[in-house]
């Protein structure tokens, strides 16, 4: 760890009012880093800012038209960006029924029934909206933050980008399949953008969080969180802080020749 690497240097994290959005905020701050801390809750992101003494930038990243202006304010009030973390997400409501029947389904496996194992109905039941909010909340709005960072970064041929996936990205599991389909578009829009700009010294790498305590699995009920993290080798969820770890080396100097590519941090998961 380099302290101080990222002092003054201007930071945009999107959805970092709470959860791992917050923890970055943190940790890029104690490097240095001036934190312009995004997020849809503008109560949420004016704590995390005071907290890690940054700016708030309180909008929504499936509104491109906002998150440029936004950029275009940090640029004009700072005269620089060097990192943005593509971070804010949703999460699919947590369904009682359907895990049940999941569960029961992979117990029948298990004992060899599976003519007995009934649909989920996850997919066929998913909603037009369902579907396409999910993908321009993390595909969108990391496209829109991207795009952002780059206009301004290209001319100075310098920047870092961040974009938050998931382990369901690299492993998709059912059950989620418009997060898992947004997660791993996040990945193949890492790389394509990152060969685009790596001569210009613009890097853009992904990250896949495995499960992390956060508020976005708030509504998991103790067995389901019990039966999560008995999947994951390690065997607990991670803390937001180990995360921060990771984004910390990559949105600086010491990740100097990571671009295009992929973290997981999944306590063995993936
Ligand atoms: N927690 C996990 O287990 C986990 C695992 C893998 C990946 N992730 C990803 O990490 C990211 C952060 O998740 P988290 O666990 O910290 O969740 P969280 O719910 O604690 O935080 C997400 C934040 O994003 C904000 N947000 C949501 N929609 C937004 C929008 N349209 N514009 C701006 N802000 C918006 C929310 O208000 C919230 O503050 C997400 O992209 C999530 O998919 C989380």
């Amino acid at each position: 760890m380099t302290e101080g690497a990222l002092q003054d240097h201007v930071v945009v994290i999107t959805g970092a009012g709470s959860g791992l959005g917050a923890a970055f905020a943190h940790r890029l701050a104690a490097d240095g880093a001036h934190v312009v801390v995004n997020d849809v809750d503008g109560e949420a992101a004016d704590l995390v800012a005071n907290e890690v003494d940054g700016e708030a930038a309180p909008f929504d990243v499936t509104d491109s038209a906002a998150f440029d202006a936004a950029v275009d304010t940090v640029v004009g009030r700072h005269g620089r960006l060097d990192v943005v973390v593509n971070n804010a997400g949703i999460a699919p409501p947590f369904d009682r029924d359907r895990f049940d029947r999941t569960i029961a389904n992979e117990m029948l496996r298990m004992e060899g029934r599976i003519d007995e194992m009934q649909p989920v109905d996850q997919l066929v039941d998913l909603t037009d909206d369902e579907w396409h909010q999910m993908l321009r909340v993390h595909l969108d709005g990391t496209f829109f933050g991207t795009r952002a960072a780059l206009r301004h970064m290209q001319p100075r041929r310098s920047g870092v980008i961040v974009n938050i996936s998931s382990v369901l990205g690299l492993r998709p599991s059912p059950g989620a399949p418009h997060y898992s389909a947004a997660k791993a578009a996040i990945i193949a829009l890492t790389k394509s953008a990152a060969q685009e700009v790596a001569h210009l010294g613009i890097r853009i790498n992904a990250v896949c969080p495995g499960w992390v305590d956060t508020p976005l699995l708030s509504d998991f009920e103790d067995d389901a969180r019990a039966i999560i993290t008995s999947r994951v080798p390690i065997g607990r969820m991670a803390r937001a802080e180990e995360l921060a770890e990771l984004v910390r080396f990559l949105a600086g100097p010491e990740s100097s020749y990571s671009t295009g590519d992929v973290y997981p941090a999944s306590g063995g998961y993936v």
